[in-house]
């Protein structure tokens, strides 16, 4: 309590001006806002004590005692927490063979997405591969042709990394306008998970790669194949060869036993359940299904070859599936934030539209192409609120908002919008999908 009262000592992490010096006085209202909302939150737990049964009475679980260890071999979530799951849109796709479903991001806090609540995005159904039968060849424009199984992977030095994979499609049915009520649903389409795996530039020099191998070609082993073009420079550079996830197995959805990881480059060159490298000296950008992630402008003409995520965020909380409950007084806004080109030094915040920007307040490891966490406290005053993100990467790149993305590239494309998101909260707390011009 003494460190709101004096108000100064919290504030100037999360409600420090953005930039500039044009929310000085609105700054102050702040720092007086929490003063005393500090002072309401400790009043109000003290009258609810007085008569609460959850404090008076005894419940089932402090009187019996409780499961024993092995109740579960395998842990799984509280039951209380049944609603947090993947979710699809049933009339995004004609399939669930080939479809999306969607992390929860409105319920995770911190930066590692949990294993079971990783969006899946398959193209031709999970494939369950035997470990046993498990091989992983690779041929083309090397030395020596090279077929691994599971056991010789492991005996290559492995590391552990964090990354965000996010499909070049999320946010994708947002082009034209406000469409989705949930950031499961807007931005979804991400997760960040600690690889364990072998760096696939080992694997490629155990091949030896020719002079003229200037593209990898990784294959998966499901009904898709899902092969993508990758150039050497990339495959040489931060690719790993992953087994492992948040320390276990790669989950089946995520391409048990190995799949490729390409940081902070779009999910589908994210090669699941990858059988194959086949080395060339050049793209296999004629075969269809290896050139179809192209960005239709305006105009006509594609994008092609944009492979890297540009820096992003999402509010998380409050959200349409979100509200806030608790009325007026202390709130926490929370978001992440992510580049495929570094990392995000800084997020700033708005709660009314644009019109005054704070710096949020980053908390957790600040880790390259991997998800970051932001937070910003203020004391609510109960009317509606318009509340963005706007993430700063380390390379000086600024998240545009939807209407510059638009002006550039059109309502066309179904990739790569990182526009700015807004959430419209209104008097009872409840969050709405729209945009402002
Ligand atoms: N790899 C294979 N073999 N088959 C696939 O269908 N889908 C790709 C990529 N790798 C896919 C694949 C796409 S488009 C994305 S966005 C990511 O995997 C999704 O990874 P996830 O299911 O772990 O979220
Ligand atoms: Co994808």
């Amino acid at each position: 309590m003494t460190d709101r009262s004096k108000g100064g000592a919290r504030v100037p992490a999360s409600a420090k001006p953005a930039g500039d010096d044009l929310v000085a006085s609105r700054r102050r209202f702040l720092t007086g806002g929490l003063a005393a909302a500090g002072g309401l939150a400790a009043a109000a737990g003290a009258a609810r004590a007085a008569g609460d049964p959850a404090i008076t009475e005894l419940p089932d679980w402090t009187v019996y005692p409780g499961d024993g260890v092995d109740a579960a071999p395998y842990g799984m979530p509280s039951e209380f927490e049944s609603h947090v799951v993947r979710r699809d849109v049933p009339w995004l796709t004609a399939d669930p063979v080939s479809s999306v479903n969607f992390t929860p991001l409105h319920e995770l806090d911190g930066i590692i997405t949990p294993n079971g609540l990783c969006f899946e995005r398959h193209h031709g159904g999970a494939a369950q591969v035997d470990p046993a039968e498990y091989r992983l060849m690779i041929n083309g424009l090397v030395e020596k042709e090279l077929v691994f199984t599971l056991e010789d992977l492991k005996r290559f030095p492995r590391e552990n990394r964090v990354y965000f994979l996010e499909c070049a499609a999320n946010s994708g049915m947002e082009w034209r306008g406000a469409q989705l009520n949930g950031c499961q649903f807007t931005h979804g389409m991400i997760h960040n998970v600690m690889y364990t795996g072998v760096p696939l530039r080992l694997l490629l020099e155990e091949a030896g790669v020719k002079p003229n191998g200037k593209w990898i070609l990784p294959e998966g082993a499901d009904a898709s194949g899902m092969t993508r073009s990758i150039p050497m420079e990339k495959a040489m550079d931060d690719c790993l060869v992953a087994f492992k996830m948040n320390g276990e197995a790669l989950r089946p959805e995520q391409g048990y036993p190995v799949r490729l990881c390409v940081p902070g480059w779009e999910g589908n060159m994210w090669v699941k359940w990858m059988r194959r490298i086949e080395v060339g000296d050049q793209p296999w950008h004629h075969r269809e299904e290896t050139s179809k992630y192209t960005d239709l402008m305006d105009n006509g003409k594609a994008r092609r070859f944009t492979w890297e995520m540009d820096a992003k965020s999402v509010i998380t909380n409050p959200s349409p599936q979100a509200p806030i409950t608790h009325g007026k007084g202390p709130t926490v806004i929370t978001g992440v934030a992510w580049s495929g080109r570094g990392t995000i030094p800084r997020v700033d915040v708005t709660i009314d539209g644009g019109k005054n920007w704070y710096k949020a307040r980053m908390s957790g490891p600040s880790l390259d192409k991997s998800m970051h966490r932001f937070y910003f406290e203020f004391d609510w005053d109960g009317t509606p609120l318009l509340l963005q993100s706007r993430a700063h990467d380390s390379t000086g790149y600024v998240q545009p908002t939807k209407e510059e993305l638009r002006a550039v590239r059109g309502v066309n494309s179904i990739y790569h919008n990182n526009g700015i998101q807004t959430w419209y909260v209104n008097e009872n707390g409840d969050a709405e999908n729209v945009e402002i011009s």
